[in-house]
């Protein structure tokens, strides 16, 4: 049973579309299990460069079934949008499919997000403002509309008009700002449901079909597990579970039915938003500026919203406790080229809190701030690895760095990227 969870083990962007893509040409189905257009996963094919919001990384492989689970939060106009871009790229959407149990994104979600964040003064979260938040939060108060509530007049009206209502009373009242035209509104989102009809369906029956068979199944994550609304560095978190756990609910295949859960790093760390982030660089700190790739396709800049990504140094204390709440067993290290040029690169193994050296993350971002990294440091390669297909190929330096984040994280390593490309990747242990 070769079902494979692909988690983002860091706080997200760490190269997972390109590890989803590469791995989709052998999966027989892709399933998106949660986030929504918060994410950006950059994709390099033959198709050309792609940064994808909601589809999953698989629609690029003539024979994969991709789908957008339950768990996902769906902006339609976005979506819309991005099937009409791979579309002029001569992507074949006709193998997607849409949970019509996925919540869908309203226009008072993206005002809310936008004013509790300005709101919020010099404690905003730095969220993407897509209404990420305001989403998930309805679909947990139960007054969420869901991609199937498109498809029927009746059923979207009478779900609708209530919340636009009591969404009115809180923009208007408690904002000052104006209310959402009701008739406009859902005059919109029949139109979109319109547009993704062919697409949105009950999916339960197509994934316990392919559970049946055995068939290779991959469920791509969004997002990081430091990220994680319930493990993550909160409040500064996406609303949502990106991890294993999540990933078992919003694609709808029991836990049980894991094989295994693949994390995906990358060799140092990255964060974009607000939040502790105890291995960080100052920009001018020249490592920052190699690390950065100015100028490259692969600039650390979120393939979002555009925000420069605050850099540093790989965090094993974070990346330890990642791997143990989600299950972590194998690892997809990303753009390990980036170090090349690195005389010298630093992982963080401990935190010292005072006079203590503590192995664990603290719970509250009060205490994480206060925090220490205590650095090991290794000696860097100074040679290209971007052509190296081979593990046993890479400098011995290159070898021994990927041996000790292994080590250190407690998982076997599956997969090294060394380039933007979907052939510049070195597999080293195979999880279908
Ligand atoms: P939200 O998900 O838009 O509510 O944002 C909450 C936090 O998660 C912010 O710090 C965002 O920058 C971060 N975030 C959300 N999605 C991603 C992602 O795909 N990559 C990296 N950070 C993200």
């Amino acid at each position: 049973m070769p079902l494979v969870a692909l988690i983002g083990g860091q706080w997200g962007d760490e190269g997972k579309g390109r590890i989803v893509d590469w791995m989709a040409s052998r999966a027989a189905m892709v399933i998106r299990y949660g986030g929504g257009n918060n994410a950006g996963h950059t994709v390099v094919n033959k198709f050309g460069t792609f940064k994808l919001h909601l589809v999953p990384s698989g629609i690029f492989d003539p024979t994969t079934m991709n789908i957008i689970g339950h768990g996902v939060v769906i902006d339609p106009k976005v979506l819309i949008e991005e099937l009409d871009m791979l579309r002029e790229h001569g992507v074949d959407l006709s193998r997607l499919y849409i949970s019509d149990r996925a919540h869908i994104i309203m226009p008072y979600h993206i005002i809310q997000d936008r004013l509790q964040e300005r709101d919020r003064g010099d404690n905003k979260i730095g969220t993407t403002g897509r209404g990420i938040g305001p989403a998930y939060a309805d679909k947990m108060s139960r007054i969420g509309i869901r991609a199937g509530d498109l498809l029927d007049q009746e059923t979207l009206l009478s779900r609708l008009k209530p919340v636009v209502e009591e969404k009115n009373q809180i923009l208007t009242r408690l904002y000052g700002v104006k209310a959402v035209p009701m008739t406009e509104t859902f005059l919109a989102y029949v139109r979109y449901g319109v547009r993704l009809m062919e697409h949105i369906t009950n999916v339960h029956s197509m994934v316990q079909r392919e559970l049946a068979r055995d068939s290779a199944i991959l469920l791509e994550g969004a997002q990081g597990a430091l990220l994680d609304v319930d493990y993550g560095t909160y409040p500064y978190v996406t609303s949502s579970p990106p991890g294993a756990a999540g990933a078992a609910q919003g694609s709808g295949v029991g836990p049980s039915r894991i094989r295994s859960v693949m994390g995906v790093f990358k060799a140092y760390s990255t964060r974009v938003g607000e939040g502790p982030f105890p291995t960080e660089l100052s920009d001018e700190d020249p490592n920052a500026e190699v690390l950065r790739q100015s100028g490259t396709p692969w600039a650390e800049v979120g393939a979002t919203t555009g925000r420069p990504r605050r850099l540093g140094w790989f965090d094993a204390v974070m990346a330890r406790y990642s791997a143990e709440v989600n299950g972590i067993d194998i690892l997809a290290i990303t753009k390990l080229d980036v170090l090349d040029t690195l005389p010298t690169i630093k992982i963080c193994i401990a935190y010292r809190m005072g006079d203590e050296l503590i192995d664990t993350p603290p719970s509250s971002v009060a205490n994480l701030v206060k925090i220490e990294p205590v650095y090991e440091e290794m000696p860097g390669w100074l040679t290209p690895t971007t052509g190296i297909r081979d593990f046993y190929r890479l400098p011995m330096q290159a070898q021994a760095y990927l041996a000790r984040l292994c080590e250190l994280i407690g998982a076997r390593l599956g997969i090294v990227s060394v380039g933007p490309e979907r052939d510049h990747t070195i597999l080293v242990n195979d999880v279908f």
